[in-house]
């Protein structure tokens, strides 16, 4: 098969990561018989200063006219970066959001699993992590906080700051069908969370939810607000299989998620619009303190890579094939240093790209 890939290596360790990334693909490419035609487009902080913006609509056509989108990372240090002296709308995560709205990318699957061979960088105590846990954050991703209108202004001399939080049924519609489809595939559970104590938004939220479960009676549905969702997940992350959530609730409870799972640098996540057309990325950031120095985890945009395979070719071997040689590398001992522990073997990002693609 042929297939078109944007490219997207982005800022810090995004590069780097995204180059093993497609190491492993050629290798797929090479084994399974296809080709993939990638072509780079510039988002994010390389964007504005070759640009002036985070994103050119030049660089939405690419991507549009791809058949997915694989991502590195984006943005620099906030606090040092002269990117962030710039209007909001002008930083590299305004490229992002932009994005995100234009491909329509409104499910984002994060999955937050405990790797055996990484138990030991789990900050949970043992007897909290059991067997290990192994949950999908289904997050809504472009309507809410994010995209509501905004502003600041002077009201009878004191500044005032204003976000609104909007959703619509069909909004919610939309990314309910995907988690519980999700859930099927899974272990049957969707753990809906909203804040539907105190927000409206959130009580439509669960009446939409309530009437979507209907139409899938094998799985089993529970509603969590969101303060006690971030308490049971470093209680007992066992219990989840699919947590499904809005925007903002879902960037602060990935983040969780992956922390608890000790492994950041390993774990994937995939944006999908309503056709087969989605975009790929690891789920950490940019880490600029390490950038370009050959230290950064390949895997978690390795592993996104093959969720490209998966979800937007349907190339479920090829993505086996993937997840397997992570499996393998890892058992064989080799370790990035964010997974390092005694007696393993530290290895850069180029050279865990390898031992990854030598595996396929
Ligand atoms: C994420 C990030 C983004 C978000 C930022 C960079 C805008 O935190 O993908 O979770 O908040 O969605
Ligand atoms: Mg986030």
């Amino acid at each position: 098969m042929e297939k078109k890939i944007t490219v997207i290596k982005g800022d810090g360790i995004g590069p780097e990561i995204v180059t093993e990334a497609q190491k492993v693909l050629d290798k797929v490419a090479e084994k399974f018989g296809h080709k993939f035609v990638y072509t780079d487009i510039l988002m994010g902080g390389c964007s504005i200063d070759k640009y002036g913006v985070p994103l050119t609509d030049e660089a939405v056509e690419v991507a549009k006219n791809s058949d997915a989108v694989l991502l590195g990372s984006i943005g620099g240090n906030t606090s040092t970066s002269p990117w962030y002296k710039l209007a909001p709308n002008l930083r590299p995560e305004a490229g992002l959001l932009k994005i995100r709205k234009e491909l329509g990318l409104f499910a984002n699957l994060r999955p937050a699993n405990l790797y055996p061979e990484l138990r030991e960088a789990c900050p949970l105590k043992d007897e909290i992590i059991g067997d290990g846990f192994d949950m999908m954050i289904m997050r809504e991703l472009t309507g809410g906080l994010y995209f509501g209108a905004r502003k600041t202004e002077n009201v009878d001399g004191v500044e005032t700051a204003v976000d609104t939080l909007t959703y619509n049924e069909n909004e919610i519609r939309r990314i309910a069908i995907r988690g519980f489809d999700i859930a099927m595939k899974r272990r049957k559970k969707v753990t809906s969370v909203d804040k539907a104590n105190v927000l409206d938004s959130s009580r439509l939220w669960r009446k939409v939810v309530n009437e979507v479960a209907k139409d899938y009676p094998e799985v089993e549905l529970e509603h969590m607000l969101v303060d006690n969702c971030a308490m049971q997940l470093v209680r007992d992350p066992k219990q989840f299989d699919v947590i499904l959530t809005e925007n903002m609730f879902g960037d602060i409870l990935s983040d969780e998620a992956a922390m608890i799972s000790g492994s950041l640098g390993m774990l994937a996540s995939a944006s999908l619009n309503d056709t087969k057309f989605g975009m790929y990325e690891p789920s950490h950031g940019s880490a600029p303190d390490i950038a370009g120095q050959d230290k950064a985890n390949p895997i978690a945009t390795i592993l996104s890579a093959s969720m490209l395979l998966r979800f937007s070719f349907d190339m479920d071997k090829e993505a086996d094939a993937v997840d397997n040689a992570v499996k393998k590398v890892l058992e064989a001992g080799y370790r990035t240093g964010d997974i390092m522990s005694e007696g393993m073997k530290l290895v850069g990002c180029k050279e865990m790209g390898s031992l990854v693609a030598d595996m396929i």
